[in-house]
């Protein structure tokens, strides 16, 4: 096991793409650490570095204590699991998960013992024998991992490895690779853009947007206290709403269509002229109340989930999606007023997409 240091990471290609900048973090021993952003945000550059695949342009890449920048990577004790794992097409499951020993020089006996032990792990002590065109997409994927395992390493590396399964094949991996993690007790680092596999696997984020590290903390740590307005509106699904406007006296949030009533945080009064309010889909409800100082528009678009609904409201500037449980949910066309519910709001300067912070923790 050994804890992961990336000191001011740096990372310009040979045809002048800038693809990490100034990207420091410290995932401690044993943590499940998930690096997650749009693609092209540089995560597997990012991981190809920790690895040894790729130079550094700039900074210190630590493994336990050690600085691995220039250690290759066979040495670097580290194991990687692709979204494309090539398989040996005409070895057994057995022989494919004991080749990587085998070429070390281990003993036919140990090798043995490693991969049944590893084969028990993840379910594959039955198809040990089959050949990888016999074998479904998420065991072909279980035994990349069991190659990966067998070899004890102190850091898994891994990149997007569940995106060629089908969906419910995928929720099925990411509760096993939560399990294993818990059981080996590794220090894990997933690269994914997909923020829910993110959010359900992590026990802390790492958002990447551009090259850069936007917010490490764990998954609910950044959904309620997103740091900046891009993680507010990658983490969560569907998207928070936002609506662009500045504070107008002491109560009130007003938009360029007229003031909502909404209290302004304490210690709001040196905030930025230009500011952007974010409200999650559930932070905001439908009412009937003709109040001219709540939010209106008109339905667009209703989406009943089953347990709940999605109801798209046409606010002029911007479509807001709300959560609803309600029984009665309004009809397409038909004009409804947004109440926001205290403590959901979340303030953004809408120049430097910083989070805005009053003196209270929930505003
Ligand atoms: N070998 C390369 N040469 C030039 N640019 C590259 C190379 N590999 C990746 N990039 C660029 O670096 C950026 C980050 O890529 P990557 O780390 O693969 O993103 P992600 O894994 O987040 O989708 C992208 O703009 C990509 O086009
Ligand atoms: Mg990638």
């Amino acid at each position: 096991m050994a804890r992961v240091t990336l000191e001011s990471l740096e990372k310009r290609f040979p045809d002048g793409t800038s693809a990490v900048q100034a990207l420091s973090l410290e995932i401690p021993d044993g943590e499940f650490c998930v690096l997650v952003g749009p693609s092209g945000c540089g995560k597997s550059t990012t991981l190809r570095m920790i690895a040894g695949l790729e130079t550094l342009t700039a900074g210190v890449i630590r493994i336990g204590e050690r600085v691995v920048n220039e250690v290759p990577p066979k040495e670097r004790d580290i194991a990687m699991v692709f979204q494309n794992y090539a398989l040996y097409p005409h070895m057994t499951v057995h022989a494919n998960m004991a080749f990587g020993l085998r070429m070390r020089g281990m003993s036919r006996a140990e090798a043995d013992r490693k991969v049944r032990e590893a084969a028990d792990m993840l379910e594959l002590t039955d198809l040990l024998e089959r050949r990888p065109k016999a074998l479904s997409g998420g065991q072909r994927q279980r035994v990349a991992l069991g190659r990966a395992i067998v070899r004890e390493p102190s850091v898994f590396l891994f990149d997007e490895p569940l995106s060629n399964l089908d969906a419910k094949l995928r929720v099925q991996m990411r509760a096993e690779l939560s399990r294993l993690h818990r059981r080996l007790g590794a220090t894990m680092i997933y690269v994914t853009h997909d923020q829910v596999e993110a959010m359900t696997m992590g026990q802390r984020l790492a958002v990447m947007n551009g090259g850069t590290l936007r917010q490490a903390a764990a998954p609910m740590e950044i959904y309620d206290r997103p740091a900046d307005r891009f993680t507010a509106e990658f983490i969560g699904s569907p998207a928070m709403n936002f609506t662009r406007g500045r504070l107008a006296g002491s109560e009130q949030f007003a938009t360029a269509e007229g003031p909502w009533r909404l209290p302004a945080p304490v210690g709001a009064s040196d905030w930025p002229e230009s500011l952007d309010l974010g409200v999650r889909p559930e932070g905001v409800s439908l009412t009937n109340a003709e109040s001219g100082d709540s939010p209106q528009g008109t339905v667009v678009l209703v989406e009943p989930l089953g347990s709940e609904s999605l109801v798209h409201v046409d606010l002029d500037d911007a479509v807001w999606v709300v959560r609803s449980r309600d029984a009665e949910l309004p009809r397409v066309g038909e004009v409804v007023c947004l109440s926001i519910r205290p403590g959901c709001t979340h303030f953004f300067d809408a120049g430097s997409g910083a989070a805005l912070r009053g003196m209270h923790a929930t505003v």
